[in-house]
């Protein structure tokens, strides 16, 4: 039993994946095709007493012997009491045909309906997936799959399933024709088969080798698509060290790896196309010898069926070519599941209850954070008012950033509490709570679009909103800028639009956070990319904010964060000391140095 199960879900495991995206979707379109193969085998076997006709040169009686005992089709018709003249059979195979056409029809467009249907149904998938992947996984995963798997393999999918589904269409032609075949005529079919069987070993042989090669293939594209990201992304570095051409060299190794693999999957495919008629025909003729010499049989009993062994043949051939290809990117079709698992796996963990509005203050309560065994943060206890302002200093790695990720709910802590007003921060849905927090860092996030949808997040431009807009460019000190643009608020940002600084692309993105309704602004070395003077006037802006927002701020240079209600000094990830500029220059032996350092 265990080992039938077993065969069953090899084979029809992928079967099993589409039914999980289609349901009985599915069962139509099987039915769909087993009638396509039913109305073409009767208009099939309707030609058998046309012929005998012409060779009976018309007579009234017709000799139906070579139909076997398909031969229950004229019989069926007799009865009816339609005589089987040339013109009643003409007329049902006419019938027949157009049945199949209409069929047909059904069948292939339903194909096609279905398979959007699948696609959007991935794409869903996956784009909700990430959306609920929680950014702790996010940050171990592999970018280049992660990419590859949303762009380049979801074409590859619908591939896969276009194929499998001509393959299955086709097996079920088989399946109907070779039916039908041993129906009416047991001996013969049963010879075939056998045969068949035989020569199924070697085909099978080389799709396995067709099927380890897909695999190859799409891993080397993941990597592949990594290294490229890669390469655009630090493009500049590796410009100017001119170790651009070094890297090209990388890209180029994983390419022709890439290369050769598919090349060999193309030459299996070669093969297997070229010597699949011949060794069926080889089966076929040996059968049709021993039916004739050994068992002494005529050709004439055998017609019938070999006309259906005739387009089970078409049909196997095409379900053969068809799997073969399906396997070929079967390897795209794992790797969707696997990636949905992953990305289903990987969901955040989230409470139920909407947040709504901050009202009183944070508190981290012993709070610790680890990754892995490697302790990051520990037992951190802070309590942060509405509208103070925090600065949080210590050196590279000492958990700055780290403490910010656990304030935006985008790390859990592993020990301790975070409440906001008293309520600890799981109990809320995650998102919600982020609704209220804008979240700024050294690389400004500008999307590829008008300043107004960069700012307004795709909000519609009614006077409302462009009122809104409008403000929230001046809190940034921008709005003179944008106002200059030729396009004003609908200049382009981002690859395609105008040159714009990086001063002036962190004004927007902060403009983008003070046009959402936030409680928090987080900003996580906002202004280290930027020059001193830059900063300095970012610096005032930020200034103008302080006591409207809940503020925490990670500046490298003190000098941003002299104004700071309380600045916390972060030594390996425990709080060594917690007050004002001047108290901490007093109480902080650290913290004094790095004053000293800075040249203050
Ligand atoms: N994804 C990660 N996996 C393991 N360790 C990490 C990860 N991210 C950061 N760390 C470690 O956590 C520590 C604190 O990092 P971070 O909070 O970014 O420091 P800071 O912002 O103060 O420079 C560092 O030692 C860093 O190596
Ligand atoms: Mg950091």
């Amino acid at each position: 039993m265990s080992a039938l199960k077993k065969i069953a879900k090899k084979y029809f495991q992928y079967l099993y994946y589409f039914y999980s995206y289609l349901g009985n979707r599915l069962v139509l379109s099987f039915l769909l095709s087993v009638l396509v193969g039913v109305m073409d085998g009767f208009g099939l076997a309707m030609f058998i007493p046309l012929l005998q006709m012409v060779d009976n040169t018309g007579a009234a009686k017709t000799n139906t012997d070579g139909m076997g005992n398909m031969s229950f089709l004229p019989s069926l018709l007799e009865k009816v009491g339609l005589p089987l003249n040339l013109f009643v059979v003409l007329s049902i195979i006419l019938i027949f045909f157009s049945l199949k056409g209409l069929m047909k029809f059904g069948e292939a467009y339903a194909r096609v309906v279905y398979e959007q249907f699948f696609i959007r149904k991935i794409r869903m998938r996956n784009i909700l997936g990430l959306s609920h992947f929680s950014f702790n996984n996010f940050i171990n995963a592999d970018i280049g799959r992660i990419q590859n798997t949303f762009s380049g393999e979801v074409e590859k999918v619908k591939q896969a399933y276009r194929y499998y589904f001509i393959a299955l269409q086709y097996g079920i032609f088989v399946a109907v024709y070779v039916t039908m075949a041993f129906f009416s005529n047991p001996k013969f079919v049963s010879l075939v088969i056998v045969g068949g069987g035989a020569t199924n070993l070697l085909f099978r042989f080389l799709q396995k080798k067709t099927k380890a090669l897909s695999h190859k293939i799409t891993v080397d594209s993941h990597v592949f698509q990594g290294l490229l990201i890669q390469k655009v992304a630090f493009f500049k570095y590796l410009k100017s060290t001119g170790l651009i051409h070094k890297y090209a060299e990388k890209l180029t190794k994983t390419n022709d790896q890439l290369h050769n693999a598919q090349r060999r999957s193309g030459m299996y495919g070669a093969i297997l196309a070229a010597i699949r008629e011949p060794v069926v025909i080889l089966v076929v003729v040996m059968a049709i010898m021993i039916q004739v010499y050994y068992f002494h049989q005529g050709i004439a009993v055998i017609i019938f069926t070999l006309l259906l062994f005739y387009r089970a043949l078409i049909s196997l051939t095409g379900m053969q070519n068809y799997s073969n290809l399906f396997i070929g990117s079967a390897g795209s079709l794992e790797n969707m599941t696997a990636f949905n698992d992953e990305l289903k796996k990987g969901k955040e963990v989230t409470g139920t209850q909407p947040f709504e509005k901050f009202t009183d203050q944070v508190k981290l309560d012993h709070l610790s954070f680890s990754y892995k065994e490697h302790k990051i943060l520990q037992d951190i206890v802070l309590t942060i008012n509405k509208n103070e302002t925090i600065a949080i200093v210590g050196e590279s790695g000492s958990g700055k950033t780290t403490l910010i990720n656990i304030l935006t709910g985008l790390l859990k802590p592993t020990d301790g509490k975070l409440l906001i007003d008293n309520t600890d921060l799981s109990v809320y849905n995650t998102t919600t709570y982020q609704h209220r927090i804008g979240y700024i860092t050294q690389e400004a996030v500008v999307f590829n679009d008008t300043i107004f949808n960069n700012v307004t997040f795709w909000d519609q431009p009614t006077p409302e909103n462009i009122e809104r807009f409008e403000q929230a460019l001046r809190k940034a000190s921008i709005y003179d800028f944008v106002m200059m643009q030729p396009l004003k608020k609908d200049a382009l940002l981002g690859n395609n639009g105008i040159n714009v600084s990086g001063g002036q692309k962190q004004r927007i993105s902060i403009a983008r956070e003070l046009y959402k309704e936030v409680d928090f602004l987080f900003m996580d070395e906002a202004t280290s990319a930027l020059d001193s003077e830059t900063e300095s006037e970012i610096q005032e802006n930020i200034e103008a904010l302080k006591g409207k927002y809940t503020i925490v701020i990670i500046a490298h240079r003190l000098s941003t964060i002299k104004n700071a209600d309380r600045i916390v000094l972060l030594n390996k990830g425990v709080i060594s000391a917690v007050g004002n500029f001047d108290q901490l220059v007093q109480d902080s032996p650290i913290f004094s140095k790095m004053v000293q350092l800075q040249g203050f």
